[in-house]
This record gives structure tokens, sequence and C-alpha cells, in this order.
């Protein structure tokens, strides 16, 4: 019997060093904490580490995934292709420009979209197809760039959980007409709240630049500099979205320790995957050999038809060992806002239902050590041992 370790193992936490303590100084200092000089450092950054030509940093994916939806002119009548298996910002997105989300089921490997599902949802109001990289996997992007190509359609990724993540050997961030990334403090990385676009489309980067500050035609915080004017027009019906530099003094050091994290992230998934292959009852994520997995999430599927016990069962005595464990995500189409907007209903994506009621989502970041791995390892392994049928 293992006995519970003394402090909470929580499923992801934000780990700083001395640079950002030391940023965040410089920048209260400064006096300027808004929009900025920091985050358009920030913004060069990420755009070299990514490689597209623009990026332009906001204050969430949320707001990423709506402005994207924005530039691209949903509006009323039109679809976006779409999963369930996500986070509600996804689909509100879309809902937000009065535009409506069609979920197609996922493929039950990867979790994410099946691709090969999704030809057959367009219908002559589908102007996107909006994939999520679920847990840091890409997506198929080979197929989705061939349906969106075929159709005229944009693509536009919600990249969430993969800033630093591979689509056969090509950054995310290069590939769709725009990439929606998040730096929320369970992310890959963080800027505390935060999020970016990316993007190779200049006309689509200069709509998003104007409508994250209350559609002004020009950045705000240069109005407050010898070299700014004070004058400034309103083109468009903005939203006060944009990144803070605040935030963006602690991603320009996060985004440098952003490969580094990932290693982490990597090691402490074949820690996982090394000793669940052992355990019958578990399933550990899928990888491919062409895809570099970001490992945001480590998401195992739970065989409870071998076991005495149930998933949320599992979850809660995962607790008791003070270890954590969390569900992403409780699928959009059994959640009550979506199921009165939408007309959708349990049963309509079996794929995606399967894989929800096994998932358990255990601890993984990068301040994680191989001993905080092989607990969780050592206690599961304990729970299953004693609950099986
Ligand atoms: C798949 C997905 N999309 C979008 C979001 C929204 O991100 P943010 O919290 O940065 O708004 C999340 C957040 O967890 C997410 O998991």
């Amino acid at each position: 019997m293992i006995t519970p370790r003394s402090t909470f193992l929580p499923i992801a936490t934000a780990v700083f060093g001395p640079e950002e303590k030391q940023e965040m100084i410089e920048t209260l200092d400064s006096g300027w904490i808004t929009l900025g000089p920091r985050t358009k450092k920030f913004e060069e950054e990420l755009a070299t580490y990514i490689g597209a030509k623009y990026t332009i940093a906001l204050n969430s994916a949320s707001a990423a995934l709506h402005l994207a939806m924005l530039a691209i002119g949903i509006g009323p009548g039109d679809e976006v292709i779409t999963t369930p298996f996500t986070f509600a910002a996804t689909a509100n997105a879309i809902l937000h420009c009065g535009g409506k989300p069609v979920f197609v089921d996922i493929d039950p490997q990867t979790f994410n979209i099946d691709a090969s599902l999704v030809e057959s949802a367009i219908t002559p109001k589908t102007k996107a197809i909006l994939p999520v990289h679920y847990a840091g996997q890409a997506v198929d992007l080979d197929t989705l760039s061939a349906i969106t190509k075929k159709h005229n359609l944009y693509l536009i990724e919600d990249a969430a959980h993969a800033i630093g993540s591979t689509y056969k050997g090509k950054k995310i961030g290069t590939i769709g007409d725009l990439t929606c990334f998040s730096f929320h403090p369970v992310k890959n990385m963080t800027t505390g709240d935060g999020g970016a676009i990316t993007t190779d489309n200049q006309e689509l980067a200069e709509k998003i630049m104007v409508l994250r500050v209350n559609g002004m035609d020009k950045e705000s915080w240069k109005r407050n500099t010898s070299t700014g004017s004070w004058d400034y027009a309103i083109v468009a019906e903005g939203f006060k979205y944009h990144m803070n530099d605040i935030s963006a003094a602690l991603g320009i050091h996060q985004l440098r320790k952003l490969d580094r994290f990932l290693q982490v992230r990597k090691d402490v998934a074949a820690a996982y995957d090394k000793a669940f292959a052992k355990i019958p009852e578990v399933t550990i994520p899928y990888r491919s050999n062409s895809l570099e997995h970001a490992f945001n999430i480590y998401a195992i599927l739970l065989d409870t038809s071998k076991l005495t016990t149930s998933r949320n069962d599992v979850i809660n005595k995962l607790k008791e060992y003070n270890v954590g464990s969390i569900v992403y995500y409780r699928p959009l189409h059994l959640q009550p806002f979506f199921q009165e907007s939408l007309g959708v209903k349990e049963g309509d994506f079996p794929n995606t239902e399967f894989v929800f009621e096994r998932l358990i989502c255990l601890p993984m970041y990068h301040g994680m050590t191989p001993e905080d791995a092989k607990y969780v390892v050592d206690v599961l392994q304990e729970i299953i041992a004693s609950n099986k049928k």
C-alpha cells in the first residue's frame, strides 16, 4: 500500500525563473504596462520561433479564435466545421459572429477531428474548418488543407495546446490561414493569460491588429510616446483583446525556455508510456512517427469494463493519494448550452462519447520530476490492481 504524498501533485502548474521575475520588475519600473514595447518584442520573437510572417499577441486564445472568425468574415448563416471534443471557446468564437458550429466526430485514436469525415459535412454555407490539435498532437493537416483548397474554405487552427508542436517537420502556426495559440497557465508556456494568432496573410493580420485595439487604425501605445501622434480613427467595431506588457514580460522568457519545457514534457510522457504499456486496462496516447507531440495534456483511456470501479471513482481515488487528474473535455454536444442552441444531443458523436467516458488526463507539466511521474504510475497501478474484476 502506497502512503499518500504530503503535497498535492496538480494536473499542471506554471513554472517561472529569475528571468521572468527580473523582466517583471523592469516592466513595472518602466511605468508602461499595457500594449507596448515588450508586447512588440514578444511578437517578434514568437514570429521568429514559429517562422510565421505575422504574429499578433492577444489576451487569450478565446480572443484569438473570436478575432480569427471575424477576420475571415464569419457572419449569420455561415457554417464552420469543428470538433465537439474541445473547450467552449472554440465553438463560442463561431457563435459570437452569428455563425453556426457544425460538429464532426473525432478519430478515437488521436482524439482529433476525423479528417475523413469532414468533406461530407460541407454545405454551400460552409466557410471554414476549425480543427483543434488535441493535447498538442497535430491533426491531419494534409487532408484538411486539401479539402479547404478544393472547396475554397479557410483553415483556422485552434492550437491552444500546440505551441511548439510540429506537423511533418513544419511548426504549427505556419500551415493554416490563421493559427490561434493559448498562453493560459496550464499551457506549454504562459503569459498569465494570453494568446496569439500567427499568419502569413498580410490582409488578415492587418484586420486583426485593428480589431484587437477597439478598431483603432494605429497602435494606441505609440500615441503616448515621443514618436506617436495623438490622433486616430476608428475604422471597425473592435474589441479590447490585445496582450499587455506585463504578460509579454513573462512571455518573452517563457518562449526562450519553451523547447526545454517541451523536452521535460516529452520525458514525462515517455516514462508514463513505458510504465502504462504494461497495464492492459490503460491505453496510452497515440503517437505518429511523422508528428511531434507537444504533450500539453497526457490523456489515457481506462478500460473500465475490466474494473470494478468507474472512471470518476478512479479520479477520486487518485485525489486520495494527492494526485490531480481531470477530464479534458466534457464534449460540447453534451453541454446544455450547445444542446439548446445547436440542437445536438447525446448519441450524435459516438467516438467522442467513447473517448470521453474513458478518458483521464494525468499530471503533465514542465516542473514535474521523474519521481513525480513514477509516483503517478505507482498510484494508478495500485488503484487498478486493487479494483480488477
Ligand atoms: C482547445 C482550446 N481552445 C481554446 C481555449 C481557450 O484558451 P484561453 O484560455 O487562452 O482563452 C482552450 C483553453 O483551455 C482550449 O483548451
